[in-house]
């Protein structure tokens, strides 16, 4: 039987401020939590049995969102770790994971293949790890594969500081039981973490099968500002629907995919989609543009927002052009009239790009 493993324990520092008061697995994508996403993609493989890695600060917010996974029509068994790596969590996880083969699912990742031809190969081939792989532009950033003519895996270094290969290691993987032997004889890295690339390089000294396969399509690590936004992009751009559950009055010009939640109030405004407009927001007298999400309640006012995600409770008011921004729960973007300097007040770890 396969089963899952999912990460969602870890720091999450690279996502400040938003991940000092949200798990970063839990940033909604086009209104939906990435975790979201990762669980729907494990279900669909038709794995039922999974395990959810979570850290003591967060988990509770992971567990509140997952609950009994039956949205996913999944058993889910909740594992607390300290976050030492992504080998010490396949080490936490042991115990769930007993003698069966498992993906592991990275929780601020995202990929659109989808995992059953990659679950096939693993069983016919017999292997024991099945890496899946995409070429990148800032390989080091991440874990690299190097591969020999024949696509056999030479070589995996995390986050290398002179180039290798432009193959990134994507965070999802296949594996045997025989990770665990693999795990048992690696040692911390330079960063203090138990990697999961050496746990693989371990795996492919001790005579275990593993294999790589290259994505055709897209991936996303989401680690980053910049990353959430291409997130939502492509989120909206292969998944929005036009659905209409909240009132536009007739001044408002609404075109392309628009998703409007219950009692979101559209007044004067125009809309061109994809983009999804959630529960209860109002927006008025504005312009929200293609490739922007806004999580329940926020509000837009005398505004023009494009390719922006806006997370719940937000206000947005008398901004003539709002371009390319991530803006948090509960905070409010507003322009002066009287004065013509900047007033700010804003979290630690803010960006604000004037
Ligand atoms: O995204 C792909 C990359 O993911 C790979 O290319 C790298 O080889 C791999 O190490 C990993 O790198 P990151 O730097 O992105 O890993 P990060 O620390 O962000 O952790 C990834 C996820 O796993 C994240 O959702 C948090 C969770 N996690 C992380 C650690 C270190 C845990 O649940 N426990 C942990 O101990």
């Amino acid at each position: 039987m396969m089963k899952g493993l999912v990460l969602s324990g870890g720091k999450g520092t690279r996502l400040r401020p938003l991940t000092f008061t949200t798990a970063k697995q839990l940033i909604p994508v086009a209104n939906k939590p990435i975790l979201g996403y990762v669980l729907d993609h494990i279900s669909r493989a038709g794995i039922k049995d999974m395990g959810v890695i979570i850290a003591l600060e967060t988990g509770e917010d992971i567990r509140s969102y997952v609950g009994d996974g039956s949205k996913w029509d999944v058993n889910i068994t909740y594992i607390l770790q300290e976050p030492l790596g992504l080998a010490h969590a396949v080490k936490t996880a042991q115990e769930f994971l007993g003698d069966d083969n498992f993906v592991m699912y990275l929780g601020d990742n995202l990929l659109s293949e989808r995992l059953e031809k990659f679950i096939k190969k693993f069983n016919e081939e017999e292997l024991d790890a099945l890496l899946l792989l995409k070429e990148v532009e800032n390989p080091k950033q991440f874990g690299v594969a190097l591969l020999n003519g024949k696509g056999e895996i030479l070589k995996l270094v995390e986050k290398p500081k002179t180039f290798i290969s432009n193959l990134a290691l994507v965070g999802v993987y296949i594996f045997s039981s025989r990770v665990h032997e693999a795990v048992e004889r690696i040692e911390p890295s330079w960063r203090g973490e138990l990697e999961i690339t050496d746990t693989i390089q371990e795996m492919i000294h001790i005579g275990c099968r593993v294999k790589a396969e290259i994505l055709s399509s897209w991936w996303l690590d989401t680690g980053k500002k910049d990353d959430i936004l291409s997130a939502n992009t492509l989120i909206l751009d292969e998944y929005s629907k036009t659905e209409v559950k909240g009132i536009i009055d007739q001044k408002s010009k609404v075109s392309g995919r628009v998703k409007l939640e219950e009692d979101a109030r559209i007044t004067n405004s125009t809309i061109r989609g994809p983009c999804v407009i959630g529960k209860n927001c109002v927006i008025k007298n504005s312009f929200v543009g293609p490739y922007t999400s806004i999580g329940n309640n926020s509000r837009i006012i005398n505004s023009a927002v494009e390719y922006c995600v806006i997370l719940e409770n937000a206000v947005v008011d008398s901004i003539d052009r709002l371009e390319e921004s991530l803006i948090g729960r509960n905070a409010k973007v507003f322009k002066n009239q009287k004065h013509k300097t900047l007033k700010l007040h804003i979290g630690d770890y803010s960006e604000i790009e004037i």
